[in-house]
Protein backbone atom coordinates (compact mmCIF):
# COMPACT_ATOMS: atom_id res chain seq x y z
CA UNK A 1 0.00 0.00 0.00
CA UNK A 2 1.31 3.16 -0.69
CA UNK A 3 1.76 5.74 1.91
CA UNK A 4 -1.19 8.14 0.46
CA UNK A 5 -3.42 5.53 0.86
CA UNK A 6 -3.13 5.35 4.72
CA UNK A 7 -3.37 9.21 4.39
CA UNK A 8 -1.84 11.26 7.00
CA UNK A 9 -4.36 10.16 9.47
CA UNK A 10 -5.25 13.71 10.74
CA UNK A 11 -8.88 12.28 10.86
CA UNK A 12 -9.31 8.20 11.50
CA UNK A 13 -12.58 7.18 9.53
CA UNK A 14 -14.83 5.87 11.62
CA UNK A 15 -14.95 1.56 11.20
CA UNK A 16 -18.53 1.17 10.42
CA UNK A 17 -18.27 -1.85 12.79
CA UNK A 18 -17.88 0.40 15.78
CA UNK A 19 -20.40 0.98 18.67
CA UNK A 20 -21.61 3.99 19.27
CA UNK A 21 -19.43 4.11 22.43
CA UNK A 22 -16.61 3.03 20.71
CA UNK A 23 -17.01 5.87 17.55
CA UNK A 24 -16.85 8.17 20.85
CA UNK A 25 -13.75 6.60 22.37
CA UNK A 26 -11.82 6.72 19.29
CA UNK A 27 -12.84 10.01 18.44
CA UNK A 28 -11.66 11.36 21.44
CA UNK A 29 -8.15 9.07 21.02
CA UNK A 30 -7.96 10.90 17.62
CA UNK A 31 -8.17 14.56 18.77
CA UNK A 32 -5.98 14.04 21.93
CA UNK A 33 -3.10 12.11 19.67
CA UNK A 34 -3.48 14.50 16.49
CA UNK A 35 -1.02 17.13 16.17
CA UNK A 36 -2.10 20.01 13.88
CA UNK A 37 -0.09 22.23 11.75
CA UNK A 38 -0.36 24.76 14.24
CA UNK A 39 0.48 23.04 17.25
CA UNK A 40 3.48 22.06 15.31
CA UNK A 41 4.24 25.37 14.48
CA UNK A 42 4.08 26.63 18.14
CA UNK A 43 6.29 23.52 19.55
CA UNK A 44 8.91 24.15 16.14
CA UNK A 45 9.42 28.18 17.78
CA UNK A 46 9.65 26.85 21.70
CA UNK A 47 12.18 24.23 19.88
CA UNK A 48 14.00 26.81 17.99
CA UNK A 49 14.53 29.13 21.24
CA UNK A 50 15.13 26.47 23.78
CA UNK A 51 17.53 26.02 21.32
CA UNK A 52 19.42 28.87 21.40
CA UNK A 53 18.58 29.26 25.36
CA UNK A 54 20.56 26.06 25.72
CA UNK A 55 23.42 27.68 23.82
CA UNK A 56 23.83 30.47 25.96
CA UNK A 57 23.35 29.32 29.45
CA UNK A 58 25.81 29.52 31.67
CA UNK A 59 27.48 26.50 33.07
CA UNK A 60 25.76 24.20 35.57
CA UNK A 61 22.46 26.21 34.33
CA UNK A 62 19.62 23.46 34.01
CA UNK A 63 18.01 24.23 30.06
CA UNK A 64 15.84 21.46 29.03
CA UNK A 65 17.81 21.26 25.91
CA UNK A 66 21.52 21.06 26.66
CA UNK A 67 23.18 21.61 23.64
CA UNK A 68 26.55 20.22 24.23
CA UNK A 69 29.72 21.48 22.00
CA UNK A 70 31.48 18.38 21.00
CA UNK A 71 34.67 19.63 19.95
CA UNK A 72 34.53 18.32 16.44
CA UNK A 73 35.13 21.08 14.41
CA UNK A 74 35.09 19.48 10.74
CA UNK A 75 33.11 17.18 8.59
CA UNK A 76 34.50 14.74 6.00
CA UNK A 77 34.43 14.73 2.61
CA UNK A 78 34.67 11.00 1.84
CA UNK A 79 38.84 11.24 1.20
CA UNK A 80 39.40 10.21 4.95
CA UNK A 81 41.35 6.82 4.76
CA UNK A 82 43.28 4.69 7.36
CA UNK A 83 41.60 2.22 9.76
CA UNK A 84 40.44 2.62 13.57
CA UNK A 85 38.13 1.23 16.13
CA UNK A 86 34.88 1.89 16.84
CA UNK A 87 32.97 1.06 19.95
CA UNK A 88 28.59 1.65 20.03
CA UNK A 89 27.42 1.80 23.12
CA UNK A 90 23.82 2.60 23.09
CA UNK A 91 21.03 0.15 23.97
CA UNK A 92 21.35 -3.76 24.53
CA UNK A 93 24.01 -3.89 22.05
CA UNK A 94 27.81 -3.25 22.28
CA UNK A 95 29.38 -3.36 19.47
CA UNK A 96 33.14 -3.76 18.26
CA UNK A 97 34.24 -3.07 14.89
CA UNK A 98 37.64 -1.87 13.13
CA UNK A 99 36.65 0.31 10.29
CA UNK A 100 38.87 0.79 7.13
CA UNK A 101 38.24 4.31 5.14
CA UNK A 102 39.12 4.00 1.76
CA UNK A 103 39.29 7.62 0.77
CA UNK A 104 36.62 8.01 -2.11
CA UNK A 105 33.89 7.94 -0.15
CA UNK A 106 34.10 3.93 0.40
CA UNK A 107 34.97 1.85 3.56
CA UNK A 108 35.38 -1.85 4.58
CA UNK A 109 33.20 -2.65 8.13
CA UNK A 110 34.21 -5.92 10.33
CA UNK A 111 32.32 -6.33 13.21
CA UNK A 112 30.74 -8.03 16.14
CA UNK A 113 28.33 -7.27 18.38
CA UNK A 114 28.28 -8.46 22.34
CA UNK A 115 24.83 -8.44 24.43
CA UNK A 116 24.76 -6.35 27.07
CA UNK A 117 22.67 -8.20 29.89
CA UNK A 118 19.93 -6.80 32.17
CA UNK A 119 22.43 -7.25 34.75
CA UNK A 120 25.43 -5.27 33.32
CA UNK A 121 22.70 -2.30 32.42
CA UNK A 122 22.37 -2.02 36.26
CA UNK A 123 25.81 -3.31 37.52
CA UNK A 124 28.67 -0.97 39.07
CA UNK A 125 29.63 1.27 35.62
CA UNK A 126 33.54 -0.66 36.58
CA UNK A 127 31.41 -4.03 35.88
CA UNK A 128 29.99 -2.67 32.78
CA UNK A 129 33.53 -0.95 31.53
CA UNK A 130 35.36 -4.51 32.43
CA UNK A 131 32.88 -6.50 30.36
CA UNK A 132 33.29 -3.67 27.16
CA UNK A 133 37.25 -4.16 27.95
CA UNK A 134 37.07 -7.44 27.42
CA UNK A 135 34.81 -7.31 24.76
CA UNK A 136 37.44 -5.15 23.16
CA UNK A 137 40.48 -7.64 23.52
CA UNK A 138 37.96 -10.47 22.45
CA UNK A 139 37.66 -8.98 18.94
CA UNK A 140 41.28 -7.97 18.28
CA UNK A 141 42.33 -11.45 19.32
CA UNK A 142 39.68 -13.06 17.25
CA UNK A 143 39.98 -10.94 14.08
CA UNK A 144 43.73 -10.94 14.41
CA UNK A 145 44.16 -7.06 14.71
CA UNK A 146 47.47 -5.63 15.00
CA UNK A 147 48.88 -2.40 14.63
CA UNK A 148 51.14 -3.56 11.83
CA UNK A 149 48.39 -4.25 10.22
CA UNK A 150 46.32 -1.13 10.75
CA UNK A 151 46.86 1.44 8.16
CA UNK A 152 47.04 4.46 10.93
CA UNK A 153 48.50 8.07 10.70
CA UNK A 154 50.65 7.34 13.67
CA UNK A 155 53.49 4.91 14.68
CA UNK A 156 52.70 3.95 17.75
CA UNK A 157 51.54 0.31 18.61
CA UNK A 158 48.60 1.14 20.58
CA UNK A 159 45.52 1.34 18.49
CA UNK A 160 43.42 3.82 18.06
CA UNK A 161 39.30 3.83 19.32
CA UNK A 162 36.50 6.16 18.76
CA UNK A 163 33.93 5.22 21.30
CA UNK A 164 29.93 6.41 20.48
CA UNK A 165 28.28 6.60 23.40
CA UNK A 166 24.91 7.43 23.19
CA UNK A 167 23.69 8.66 26.11
CA UNK A 168 23.65 12.55 27.25
CA UNK A 169 27.59 12.92 28.19
CA UNK A 170 28.97 17.20 28.45
CA UNK A 171 31.93 17.10 27.08
CA UNK A 172 34.86 19.12 27.52
CA UNK A 173 37.36 18.00 24.74
CA UNK A 174 37.06 15.60 21.81
CA UNK A 175 38.51 12.70 24.16
CA UNK A 176 36.29 13.68 27.37
CA UNK A 177 33.16 14.11 28.69
CA UNK A 178 30.97 13.50 31.98
CA UNK A 179 27.65 11.31 32.29
CA UNK A 180 24.79 13.55 32.47
CA UNK A 181 22.52 10.92 33.20
CA UNK A 182 21.56 7.47 31.69
CA UNK A 183 18.55 7.25 29.48
CA UNK A 184 16.95 3.70 27.74
CA UNK A 185 16.92 1.48 30.79
CA UNK A 186 20.72 2.27 31.97
CA UNK A 187 21.13 2.96 35.51
CA UNK A 188 24.96 1.84 36.32
CA UNK A 189 25.87 3.67 39.37
CA UNK A 190 29.08 5.17 39.87
CA UNK A 191 28.99 6.88 36.10
CA UNK A 192 26.90 10.20 36.24
CA UNK A 193 29.28 12.81 37.09
CA UNK A 194 32.29 10.90 35.80
CA UNK A 195 34.67 11.21 32.65
CA UNK A 196 33.43 8.29 30.61
CA UNK A 197 36.50 8.00 28.62
CA UNK A 198 38.44 8.20 31.55
CA UNK A 199 36.61 5.07 32.97
CA UNK A 200 36.91 3.18 29.64
CA UNK A 201 40.89 4.16 29.50
CA UNK A 202 41.10 2.71 33.16
CA UNK A 203 39.05 -0.39 32.33
CA UNK A 204 41.58 -1.04 29.26
CA UNK A 205 44.85 -0.57 31.42
CA UNK A 206 43.25 -2.71 34.13
CA UNK A 207 42.71 -5.30 31.40
CA UNK A 208 46.24 -5.08 29.58
CA UNK A 209 44.68 -4.32 26.09
CA UNK A 210 46.62 -1.79 24.22
CA UNK A 211 44.09 0.50 22.67
CA UNK A 212 44.04 4.36 23.05
CA UNK A 213 40.30 6.17 23.23
CA UNK A 214 41.51 9.08 20.90
CA UNK A 215 37.46 9.99 20.49
CA UNK A 216 33.92 10.30 21.94
CA UNK A 217 31.31 10.97 19.92
CA UNK A 218 27.65 11.09 20.72
CA UNK A 219 25.34 8.44 18.45
CA UNK A 220 23.77 11.60 16.55
CA UNK A 221 27.49 13.19 15.63
CA UNK A 222 28.67 10.26 14.60
CA UNK A 223 25.49 9.67 12.46
CA UNK A 224 26.13 13.41 11.19
CA UNK A 225 30.31 12.38 10.35
CA UNK A 226 29.25 8.88 9.04
CA UNK A 227 26.62 10.73 6.76
CA UNK A 228 29.26 13.53 5.72
CA UNK A 229 31.68 10.60 4.79
CA UNK A 230 29.45 9.99 1.72
CA UNK A 231 27.14 13.33 1.35
CA UNK A 232 29.77 15.67 1.95
CA UNK A 233 28.15 19.12 4.09
CA UNK A 234 25.52 17.44 6.05
CA UNK A 235 23.69 19.05 8.26
CA UNK A 236 21.56 17.29 10.94
CA UNK A 237 22.50 13.74 12.18
CA UNK A 238 19.34 12.33 13.69
CA UNK A 239 18.29 8.72 15.50
CA UNK A 240 15.04 7.91 15.53
CA UNK A 241 15.46 4.48 16.89
CA UNK A 242 15.28 3.09 20.93
CA UNK A 243 15.66 6.70 22.34
CA UNK A 244 15.67 9.84 20.12
CA UNK A 245 17.88 12.92 19.43
CA UNK A 246 19.97 15.17 16.96
CA UNK A 247 22.94 17.11 16.39
CA UNK A 248 23.78 19.57 13.80
CA UNK A 249 26.06 22.02 12.92
CA UNK A 250 26.50 25.46 14.87
CA UNK A 251 28.68 28.51 13.96
CA UNK A 252 31.42 28.51 16.70
CA UNK A 253 30.15 32.27 17.56
CA UNK A 254 26.54 31.26 18.51
CA UNK A 255 28.08 29.02 20.94
CA UNK A 256 29.45 31.43 23.72
CA UNK A 257 31.09 28.59 25.90
CA UNK A 258 33.43 28.00 23.32
CA UNK A 259 36.83 29.35 22.17
CA UNK A 260 37.32 28.37 18.69
CA UNK A 261 39.41 29.46 16.00
CA UNK A 262 37.42 27.18 13.92
CA UNK A 263 34.49 28.65 12.20
CA UNK A 264 31.23 25.43 12.97
CA UNK A 265 31.19 22.88 15.76
CA UNK A 266 29.37 20.18 15.70
CA UNK A 267 26.34 20.24 18.80
CA UNK A 268 24.75 17.57 19.95
CA UNK A 269 20.81 18.67 21.17
CA UNK A 270 19.68 16.27 23.72
CA UNK A 271 16.37 16.91 22.11
CA UNK A 272 14.91 13.83 24.03
CA UNK A 273 14.68 16.37 26.90
CA UNK A 274 12.61 18.93 24.93
CA UNK A 275 10.17 20.85 27.03
CA UNK A 276 11.08 18.66 30.51
CA UNK A 277 8.63 21.08 32.17
CA UNK A 278 5.33 19.53 30.08
CA UNK A 279 4.58 23.23 29.21
CA UNK A 280 4.23 22.60 25.27
CA UNK A 281 3.96 19.10 24.34
CA UNK A 282 0.58 17.61 23.66
CA UNK A 283 0.64 14.97 26.13
CA UNK A 284 -1.82 12.98 27.33
CA UNK A 285 -2.47 10.75 29.96
CA UNK A 286 -1.49 7.71 28.37
CA UNK A 287 1.92 9.51 27.95
CA UNK A 288 2.00 10.97 31.76
CA UNK A 289 1.07 7.47 32.85
CA UNK A 290 4.47 5.94 31.03
CA UNK A 291 6.37 8.73 32.39
CA UNK A 292 5.44 8.42 35.93
CA UNK A 293 5.94 4.43 35.69
CA UNK A 294 9.21 4.79 34.20
CA UNK A 295 12.60 4.90 35.70
CA UNK A 296 13.38 8.44 34.81
CA UNK A 297 10.17 9.95 35.57
CA UNK A 298 10.32 13.52 34.28
CA UNK A 299 12.95 13.15 31.85
CA UNK A 300 12.97 12.77 28.69
CA UNK A 301 9.60 13.05 27.85
CA UNK A 302 9.88 14.39 24.05
CA UNK A 303 12.30 11.11 23.75
CA UNK A 304 9.06 8.96 25.71
CA UNK A 305 6.98 10.43 22.88
CA UNK A 306 8.44 9.42 19.78
CA UNK A 307 10.87 6.35 20.49
CA UNK A 308 11.34 3.10 19.88
CA UNK A 309 11.35 1.93 23.55
CA UNK A 310 8.30 3.67 24.43
CA UNK A 311 6.00 3.96 21.46
CA UNK A 312 4.37 0.00 22.28
CA UNK A 313 4.30 1.40 25.96
CA UNK A 314 1.96 4.40 25.00
CA UNK A 315 -0.08 2.05 22.67
CA UNK A 316 -0.79 -0.36 25.54
CA UNK A 317 -1.05 2.62 27.80
CA UNK A 318 -4.42 3.46 25.70
CA UNK A 319 -5.70 -0.11 25.23
CA UNK A 320 -5.36 -0.79 28.66
CA UNK A 321 -7.54 1.92 29.33
CA UNK A 322 -10.17 0.95 26.53
CA UNK A 323 -10.25 -2.33 27.94
CA UNK A 324 -11.16 -0.81 31.60
CA UNK A 325 -13.73 0.93 29.71
CA UNK A 326 -15.23 -2.05 28.08
CA UNK A 327 -14.65 -0.77 24.99
CA UNK A 328 -12.02 -3.33 23.80
CA UNK A 329 -12.25 -7.13 23.53
CA UNK A 330 -15.00 -7.30 25.69
CA UNK A 331 -13.64 -5.57 28.80
CA UNK A 332 -10.64 -9.00 29.29
CA UNK A 333 -7.36 -7.95 29.24
CA UNK A 334 -4.41 -10.87 29.62
CA UNK A 335 -1.60 -11.74 31.96
CA UNK A 336 0.56 -10.55 29.18
CA UNK A 337 -0.92 -7.59 28.01
CA UNK A 338 -0.78 -6.08 31.57
CA UNK A 339 2.97 -6.16 32.07
CA UNK A 340 4.93 -3.03 31.16
CA UNK A 341 6.38 -3.08 28.05
CA UNK A 342 4.79 -6.22 27.06
CA UNK A 343 3.50 -4.10 23.70
CA UNK A 344 6.46 -3.78 21.58
CA UNK A 345 6.92 -1.36 18.81
CA UNK A 346 7.43 -3.87 16.72
CA UNK A 347 4.42 -5.42 17.03
CA UNK A 348 2.81 -2.16 15.95
CA UNK A 349 4.75 -1.93 12.71
CA UNK A 350 3.84 -5.37 12.10
CA UNK A 351 -0.10 -4.29 12.49
CA UNK A 352 0.01 -0.71 10.95
CA UNK A 353 1.51 -3.40 7.96
CA UNK A 354 -1.53 -5.06 8.13
CA UNK A 355 -3.93 -4.59 5.11
CA UNK A 356 -6.21 -7.50 4.83
CA UNK A 357 -9.77 -7.17 5.38
CA UNK A 358 -10.19 -8.40 8.50
CA UNK A 359 -6.77 -7.94 9.76
CA UNK A 360 -6.07 -11.11 10.12
CA UNK A 361 -1.87 -10.90 11.10
CA UNK A 362 -3.21 -8.19 14.10
CA UNK A 363 -5.34 -11.16 15.05
CA UNK A 364 -2.09 -13.61 15.16
CA UNK A 365 0.14 -10.78 17.23
CA UNK A 366 -2.77 -10.49 19.85
CA UNK A 367 -3.12 -14.39 20.04
CA UNK A 368 0.80 -15.49 19.86
CA UNK A 369 2.34 -12.53 21.39
CA UNK A 370 -0.27 -11.56 24.01
CA UNK A 371 -2.39 -14.15 24.66
CA UNK A 372 -5.39 -12.10 23.70
CA UNK A 373 -7.85 -14.61 22.17
CA UNK A 374 -11.51 -14.06 20.06
CA UNK A 375 -10.60 -10.57 19.30
CA UNK A 376 -13.48 -9.33 16.76
CA UNK A 377 -12.67 -7.05 13.36
CA UNK A 378 -13.97 -4.06 15.40
CA UNK A 379 -11.37 -4.66 17.88
CA UNK A 380 -8.72 -4.77 15.87
CA UNK A 381 -9.63 -1.90 13.93
CA UNK A 382 -9.27 -0.50 17.20
CA UNK A 383 -5.80 -1.84 17.97
CA UNK A 384 -4.69 -0.59 14.38
CA UNK A 385 -6.21 2.60 14.78
CA UNK A 386 -4.22 3.06 18.17
CA UNK A 387 -1.22 2.23 16.53
CA UNK A 388 -1.59 4.66 13.77
CA UNK A 389 -2.46 7.53 16.11
CA UNK A 390 0.59 6.71 18.07
CA UNK A 391 2.62 5.83 15.00
CA UNK A 392 1.48 9.26 13.65
CA UNK A 393 2.15 11.35 16.02
CA UNK A 394 5.82 10.16 16.86
CA UNK A 395 6.57 10.69 13.00
CA UNK A 396 5.31 14.38 13.19
CA UNK A 397 7.13 15.55 16.26
CA UNK A 398 10.41 14.10 14.78
CA UNK A 399 9.12 16.08 12.14
CA UNK A 400 9.13 19.14 14.15
CA UNK A 401 12.42 19.02 16.08
CA UNK A 402 14.00 18.26 12.22
CA UNK A 403 12.23 21.29 11.33
CA UNK A 404 13.48 23.10 14.07
CA UNK A 405 16.91 22.68 13.99
CA UNK A 406 16.95 23.38 9.88
CA UNK A 407 14.89 26.67 11.06
CA UNK A 408 18.09 27.72 13.37
CA UNK A 409 20.65 26.30 10.05
CA UNK A 410 18.55 29.17 7.97
CA UNK A 411 19.37 31.76 10.31
CA UNK A 412 22.95 30.73 12.30
CA UNK A 413 24.28 31.27 8.44
CA UNK A 414 25.35 27.80 7.42
CA UNK A 415 21.70 26.93 5.21
CA UNK A 416 21.30 30.77 4.81
CA UNK A 417 21.17 30.26 1.03
CA UNK A 418 17.49 28.17 1.71
CA UNK A 419 16.05 30.91 3.40
CA UNK A 420 13.18 32.23 1.00
CA UNK A 421 12.96 28.67 -0.40
CA UNK A 422 11.91 27.34 2.83
CA UNK A 423 8.84 28.95 4.08
CA UNK A 424 5.50 28.37 3.53
CA UNK A 425 4.02 30.36 0.31
CA UNK A 426 7.53 29.60 -0.99
CA UNK A 427 7.26 29.75 -4.75
CA UNK A 428 7.42 26.00 -5.43
CA UNK A 429 10.51 24.50 -7.20
CA UNK A 430 10.31 20.83 -9.34
CA UNK A 431 13.82 20.07 -8.08
CA UNK A 432 17.43 21.20 -6.82
CA UNK A 433 20.39 20.59 -7.67
CA UNK A 434 22.32 17.66 -6.08
CA UNK A 435 24.48 20.84 -4.05
CA UNK A 436 21.82 22.15 -3.04
CA UNK A 437 19.80 19.83 -0.93
CA UNK A 438 20.19 19.68 2.90
CA UNK A 439 21.30 16.56 3.58
CA UNK A 440 19.70 15.41 7.04
CA UNK A 441 21.61 11.42 7.90
CA UNK A 442 19.05 9.18 10.13
CA UNK A 443 19.98 5.91 11.93
CA UNK A 444 17.72 3.71 13.80
CA UNK A 445 14.92 1.62 13.91
CA UNK A 446 11.97 3.54 14.00
CA UNK A 447 13.12 5.72 11.12
CA UNK A 448 14.41 2.43 9.09
CA UNK A 449 11.66 0.02 10.24
CA UNK A 450 8.44 1.66 11.38
CA UNK A 451 5.91 1.67 8.17
CA UNK A 452 5.26 5.31 7.14
CA UNK A 453 7.52 6.84 9.31
CA UNK A 454 9.48 8.83 6.80
CA UNK A 455 6.33 10.12 4.58
CA UNK A 456 4.54 10.84 7.67
CA UNK A 457 8.13 13.29 8.69
CA UNK A 458 8.25 14.67 5.16
CA UNK A 459 4.49 15.60 5.26
CA UNK A 460 5.25 17.34 8.87
CA UNK A 461 8.22 19.01 7.40
CA UNK A 462 5.96 20.18 4.45
CA UNK A 463 3.65 22.10 6.46
CA UNK A 464 6.74 24.02 8.82
CA UNK A 465 9.38 24.53 5.81
CA UNK A 466 6.56 24.87 2.94
CA UNK A 467 6.46 23.01 0.14
CA UNK A 468 10.08 22.74 -1.31
CA UNK A 469 10.93 20.99 1.92
CA UNK A 470 10.05 17.56 0.12
CA UNK A 471 12.96 18.50 -2.48
CA UNK A 472 15.37 20.37 -0.14
CA UNK A 473 15.61 18.04 2.97
CA UNK A 474 17.21 15.15 2.25
CA UNK A 475 16.35 12.36 4.81
CA UNK A 476 18.61 9.44 4.09
CA UNK A 477 19.54 6.47 5.99
CA UNK A 478 23.53 6.65 7.55
CA UNK A 479 23.04 2.76 8.00
CA UNK A 480 25.84 1.75 10.88
CA UNK A 481 26.30 5.74 11.52
CA UNK A 482 27.70 5.12 15.07
CA UNK A 483 30.04 2.77 14.30
CA UNK A 484 30.95 4.92 11.01
CA UNK A 485 31.53 7.93 12.92
CA UNK A 486 33.60 7.15 15.94
CA UNK A 487 36.09 6.06 13.23
CA UNK A 488 36.21 9.29 11.55
CA UNK A 489 35.76 11.09 15.41
CA UNK A 490 39.31 9.13 15.80
CA UNK A 491 40.40 10.02 12.71
CA UNK A 492 39.59 13.76 13.29
CA UNK A 493 41.40 13.44 17.02
CA UNK A 494 44.63 12.11 15.90
CA UNK A 495 45.01 14.25 13.25
CA UNK A 496 44.38 17.61 15.40
CA UNK A 497 46.52 16.06 18.35
C1 LIG B 1 20.28 9.75 24.58
C2 LIG B 1 21.06 10.41 23.46
C3 LIG B 1 21.10 9.50 22.25
C4 LIG B 1 19.70 9.05 21.88
C5 LIG B 1 19.69 8.12 20.68
C6 LIG B 1 18.94 9.26 24.10
O1 LIG B 1 18.29 8.54 25.10
O2 LIG B 1 20.09 10.68 25.63
O3 LIG B 1 22.36 10.74 23.89
O4 LIG B 1 21.71 10.20 21.20
O5 LIG B 1 19.11 8.39 22.97
O6 LIG B 1 20.39 6.96 20.91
Amino acid sequence: MLYSDVSSLHSIVPQTKWSALQKEAMSTLTSQFTVSTTKLQQLTEAFVQHMNEGLTAQKGACKDLAMIPTYVTGRPDGHERGSYLALDLGGTNLRVCLITLKGDHALESHQRAFKVSDHLQEAHVSELMDFIAASIKDFITSEHISSKIVEHPSDSETLELGFTFSFPVTQTAIDAGVLLRWTKGFCCPGAVGNDVVQLLQEALNRNGVNVHVAALVNDTVGTLLAHSYTHPNTFVGAIFGTGTNGAYVETTRNIPSISSPAKEMLVNIEWGNFDKDKEFLPLTIHDNKLDKESINPGVHVFEKMISGMYLGEIARNVLLNLIGQRILFGGVSSEILNKHYALETKFMSDIEKDTSSTLTATATILEQELNIRNSTVADREIVKTVCQLVGNRAARLSAMATAAVIRQGLSNGIQEKHRHLLRVGATVVSAVDEKDVINVGIDGSVFEHYPYFEGRMTEGLEELLGPNARHIIKLGIARDGSGVGAALAALIATKNN
